[in-house]
């Protein structure tokens, strides 16, 4: 599966530092509050799984998918194509998510749940490429900020392949 197109970017052990820092800071915020995460399919399930075996305290998990389409206009649409069975309103819901690119996706999903009258509302994001945002948009806790290069792996996908990666490689053209 690994081949010449990919380039290393973040290891194993930098994955396990980046997802101890998040945990802890979670810990911190969310201890003794009913905490609900969301993660968004499919890209965020491995960062999920990763982040809630680091919380020492009950937490609820759903999963939301979306699809979005890109190129048509330039705000992008996004879908929700399999939504949450979990009641938002007065939970604090934190979103879980692989990678914060445009910020299209998430502008969509934060209104959509905003909507549902949570107690807090949240961002996660393992990943963050600030420099390709088209709207402005902030996540609250970011595993790491990296240029503007194409990444697969640790759930992040390229047509569907390499998201069993255990790391983070750059797809080179
Ligand atoms: P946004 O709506 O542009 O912020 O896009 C976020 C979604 O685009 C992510 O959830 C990913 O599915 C996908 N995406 C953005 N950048 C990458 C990347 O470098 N590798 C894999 N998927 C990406
Ligand atoms: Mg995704």
């Amino acid at each position: 599966m690994k081949n010449d197109n990919l380039t290393s970017l973040i290891t194993k052990s930098e994955i396990n530092s980046i997802c101890d820092r998040l945990g802890s800071e979670l810990t911190r915020d969310y201890q003794g509050k009913d905490l609900v995460i969301i993660c968004i399919l499919k890209g965020g399930f491995i960062f999920a799984a990763d982040l809630v075996r680091r919380l020492p305290f009950n937490v609820q998990l759903d999963f939301i998918r979306l699809a979005s389409y890109q190129g048509t206009n330039s705000t992008g649409k996004v879908d929700l194509v399999h939504d949450v069975t979990t009641k938002i309103e007065g939970r604090h819901i934190l979103i879980v998510e692989d990678i914060l690119d445009t910020g299209n996706t998430l502008t969509f999903l934060k209104s959509e749940i905003e909507k549902r009258k949570p107690a807090s509302l949240k961002i996660c994001t393992f990943l963050d490429k600030p420099s390709r945002r088209t709207v402005t948009f902030e996540a609250d806790y970011v595993g790491k900020k990296i240029d503007d290069l194409f990444v697969v792996g640790y759930g992040l996908d390229f047509n569907e392949k390499f998201r069993n990666l255990p790391e983070v490689f750059v797809l080179n053209p």
